[in-house]
């Protein structure tokens, strides 16, 4: 008997030396965040947390996608060379662009109405852009005004401005962004015309969104989203408040609204222009070629981001990493280069700088950490992003950004 006593008490020893009980998370958003490892994790959470129009409507691409996934696709096709025994310590990761610091190589790219994900929208994701030490990019169609978001950030924010047909009201748009401090201008070229986006056409997706008997069960399987949504300040586009070409105080789609008021026959000359009116940077997103990336050298702007709008536009667009070695050839330093689309992880980061960029863009990535967790979810990504890349140039051994080259790149297989 005293044996058997002697075995239990060991037993017990032994399991409570093993057994380990995690403090229980009474934070829900800490409880959501703590099962996430990845920005692909987070995804599939904001998945399950907004209605299925709306993770759509930020997952989406255009027709069938295929740009959309051959922007990741491009960075999973290449791996790396890495290099040993170099003698690395530290890894330094911080950078400049357009002449000013970075923490690392990243700008968070222009999302319209991104209230939709969460009702904090484009204030969390300037903040943490902030605290993180990268820029912010608010778009023309934000859910927050230009003033608004400079209002919670002291740190770097770049303008976008889509061509409205309604040059005043561009015009208007661009004297506040000075006025308010923004550092550079980010033109948006791809989009002359709406992409097909064959997930809303199919859901009737309008923005804000409608509300129909298809809405409100979806709504209705997403308590928490739409609690948020009809509780908060309604969502409208911010920078045209009560302006003529409609603020989407009532509900509209997305393509019949840029198709209305967006400028189709934009041109070279209007870069002209723009300068006219703005005399700090300007850098011109969507080039999806090497020719136009030399045209824009040529037309003096200081940057250009080699982009497909995340394969929301045109199905069948080069994807931006692939252009960056080539556009680097051709423009031998005379501009920048920032490679968006399809960034996903630190190392995405570290290759397109290494094949040349000076930096990249990120879309997708940040919404998803705001549409399953908020602020939090934000900040998650940003930090995620800075610790990949810490450990993969650790890992091939590149000590700096400006260590990085195309010899740490090797090409591999050809998933498209
Ligand atoms: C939901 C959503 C809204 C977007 N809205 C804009 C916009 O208003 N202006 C713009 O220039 N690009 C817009 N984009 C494109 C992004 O700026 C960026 O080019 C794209 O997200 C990069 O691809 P990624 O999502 O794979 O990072 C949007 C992208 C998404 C996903």
């Amino acid at each position: 008997m005293r044996i058997a006593n002697s075995s239990v008490l060991r037993i017990f020893e032994t399991l409570r030396s093993v057994v380990r009980f995690k403090p229980i998370e009474r934070d829900p958003v800490e409880r959501r965040l703590s099962r996430a490892a990845s920005v692909e994790d987070l995804r599939r959470i904001a998945r399950r947390r907004l209605p299925g129009g709306v993770f759509d409507y930020i997952d989406g691409g255009a027709e069938d996608e295929r740009t959309l996934v051959a922007n990741q696709n491009a960075f999973a096709n290449v791996t790396f060379n890495p290099r040993v025994l170099r003698g690395i310590g530290a890894v330094d990761i911080t950078s400049t662009l357009l002449g000013q610091p970075l923490s690392y190589p990243l700008v968070l790219a222009p999302t319209g109405f991104t209230r939709i994900a969460d009702p904090a929208g484009e204030l969390a994701v300037a903040r943490s852009a902030n605290r993180a030490g990268l820029s912010y990019t608010l778009s023309t169609l934000g859910t927050r005004s230009i003033e608004e978001v400079r209002a919670v950030s002291d740190g770097r924010l770049w303008f976008q401005v889509y061509a409205w047909r309604d040059r005043g009201l561009v015009k208007d748009m661009i004297d506040r962004a000075f006025g308010a401090n923004y550092e550079a201008l980010v033109l948006t070229v791809d989009t002359p015309v709406f992409g097909r986006r064959e997930r809303d056409v199919r859901r009737g997706f309008s923005l804000p969104p409608s509300i129909g008997p298809g809405t409100i069960l979806d709504g209705a399987l997403h308590p928490a989203w739409t609690w948020a949504f009809v509780t908060s300040e309604p969502i409208r586009f911010a920078n045209v408040l009560g302006r003529e070409v409609g603020d989407g105080a009532s509900p509209v789609s997305l393509a019949d609204y840029v198709n209305q008021q967006f400028e189709p026959a934009l041109s070279w000359d209007d870069i002209d222009w723009l300068r006219s009116i703005w005399d700090r940077p300007i850098v011109i997103k969507g080039i999806q070629s090497v020719e136009d990336a030399v045209r824009a050298a040529d037309s003096g702007v200081e940057a250009i981001a080699l982009s497909n709008h995340g394969g929301r536009q045109l199905d069948g667009a080069p994807s931006p990493f692939n252009l960056v070695a080539p556009a680097a050839d051709a423009l031998e330093g005379r501009i920048e280069i920032i490679c968006d689309g399809g960034v996903r992880r630190g190392s995405d980061i570290v290759k397109a700088v290494a094949a040349g960029a000076t930096a990249c863009m990120a879309g997708r990535a940040y919404l998803y950490g705001l549409g399953a967790a908020g602020e939090r979810g934000v900040d998650r990504v940003l930090a995620w992003f800075a610790a990949d890349m810490q450990r993969t140039m650790s890992l091939i051994g590149a000590g700096s950004i400006d260590d990085l080259d195309r010899s740490f790149l090797q090409q591999t297989t050809t998933r498209t």
